[in-house]
């Protein structure tokens, strides 16, 4: 590696944890479904947090997966009753951690100081943090409710700069997100795709400094 880094700041859905580990009680609920409504929940989820911080309407990400869950069951024909509106959205504060996750950031721990940056909501990212069993792993947990926009506005990666306190060339920024990735190289940070699906770079006109198949390669990378 060229470049000197301070800190490793993740990315939490979809990076650190599966958002398609929901699947399992989407198909209790909906029998045979729970793929195709998973797909097309996270979908909307992010297309919502998209378009909100385009309309400048901001809601939390707790209620953009709510409505992103509604909108995906009446597209599927799916009957969603209230209490599973209710319930299903719950399935993100237990989701599972990768396993390539998980060996990475116990290889880490201890060296560089780690971070998550996530559009999650505060208590959210707690609880699925704890139940990973992963809450002495991090220094900070920051939210973009801090700043009330989502990912990628850079002021959302700004923030990372000024809770820890460390230009921008010197935090390494790790998502599986492809448009992720492509918003915090353009902020500046340096910056490892995890391509676990081997999916082509996102044509943003950045592109990240490392791609790897998992967050293990991440730390092998850094040192850890
Ligand atoms: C997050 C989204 C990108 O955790 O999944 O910020």
């Amino acid at each position: 590696m060229n470049q000197v880094l301070d800190a490793l700041v993740f990315d939490a859905y979809g990076t650190i944890f599966d958002v398609h580990s929901v699947v399992t009680a989407c198909d209790v609920r909906f029998p045979g479904q729970g793929k195709a409504l998973s797909t097309l929940w996270r979908t909307k989820q992010l297309e919502y947090t998209w378009l909100r911080s385009l309309m400048q309407c901001h809601v939390d990400f707790d209620q953009v997966t709510a409505d992103a869950l509604a909108f995906s069951c009446r597209a599927l024909g799916l009957e969603a009753d209230e209490q599973t509106l209710r319930d299903l959205p719950l399935t993100y504060h237990t989701l599972t951690p990768f396993t390539d996750s998980l060996a990475g950031l116990r290889a880490m721990q201890g060296g560089k100081r780690l971070a998550i940056l996530s559009n999650g909501t505060p208590a959210a990212l707690g609880a699925v943090v704890d139940n990973a069993g992963l809450n002495t792993m991090f220094e900070q947990i920051l939210s973009i409710e801090e700043v009330g926009i989502f990912k990628p506005d850079p002021r959302v990666y700004q923030l990372v700069v000024d809770r820890l306190e460390l230009e921008r060339e010197r935090i390494g920024f790790i998502s599986s997100n492809g448009w992720d990735a492509a918003g915090a190289k353009a902020f500046g940070f340096t910056v490892f795709w995890v391509n676990r699906g081997g999916a082509p770079v996102e044509a943003l006109g950045v592109r990240p400094d490392y791609i790897v198949n998992g967050v293990d390669e991440v730390a092998r990378l850094v040192g850890g």
